[in-house]
């Protein structure tokens, strides 16, 4: 048995104190009939929510954050190499989940891990244009010029590419901010490659707004919250 106004809160947009005005003026019944108070326990396997007539559906996708560690590859299977899903406990490695996105091998930081193909495909989608940020340390510093090409827009390879952000957050680490609107193969490598410079650690610390929990040591893991993902989601831009 759960608290009504945590079940609410924990599957829909609303926060506890909204589910307690809902409750008052009387727009939330369970099993048909009016509920009276907001702490209500019940089972949420059995008994039937509604929220001003419209039934509540309890989330079925998973969501994960993982701080992935190096030396792991973003998929769910692999001959040869320790894929991101081995980080998992059993049981969550039997949901079906996959990276939505792909850091290289050697990248750490932010992946997400869901078996919601939908919401993958949109925050993976070049037309949405879901920021993300990594840090990253270089060989060297990057010129003013360098600098300039990058936040205008460089082509790569024949690609005109969407101009990103670049901020110096530590000099003499030669560290640095990058934020991309876009996900190409090696893009933040090859950018820097592509001027004689080299990307010596890279992290991504910010996905869709939502940044990385520091207190996830690498290899850990855990459910994005309900405000985190709608963070993600409302990140979409469509252009
Ligand atoms: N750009 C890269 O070069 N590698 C990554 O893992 C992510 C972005």
């Amino acid at each position: 048995m759960e608290r009504l106004d945590k079940i609410i809160a924990s599957r829909t947009e609303y926060s506890r104190r909204e589910v307690k005005e809902l409750v008052k003026r009387g727009a939330v019944r369970l099993d048909g009939s009016l509920v009276q108070s907001a702490d209500q326990k019940l089972d949420p396997e059995r008994q039937i929510v509604e929220i001003n007539g419209k039934r509540l559906f309890y989330e079925t996708f998973s969501y994960l954050m993982l701080n992935k560690p190096a030396g792991f590859v973003s998929a769910t299977k692999d001959g040869k190499e320790r894929t991101v899903l081995e980080l998992l406990d059993p049981a969550w490695q039997r949901r079906g989940l996959f990276p939505a996105g792909r850091l290289d091998k050697d990248t750490t930081g932010f992946l997400l891990l869901t078996d919601d193909g939908g919401f993958a495909h949109d925050i993976l989608s070049p037309k949405h244009h879901v920021p993300k940020i990594y840090r990253l340390t270089a060989e060297r510093l990057v010129s003013t010029q360098e600098q300039h090409q990058m936040e205008e827009g460089m082509v790569l390879d024949g690609q005109q590419l969407m101009g990103v952000t670049l901020r110096l957050l530590d000099e003499k680490n030669l560290l640095y901010e990058i934020t991309l609107r876009q996900g190409l193969y090696h893009q933040i490598k090859r950018m820097f490659a592509q001027s004689g410079n080299r990307v010596v650690t890279l992290r991504r610390v910010a996905i869709g707004g939502v940044f990385l929990d520091e207190s996830l040591a690498e290899g850990q893991y855990r459910p994005l919250t309900a405000e985190e993902l709608k963070t993600i989601k409302n990140s979409r831009e469509e252009r």
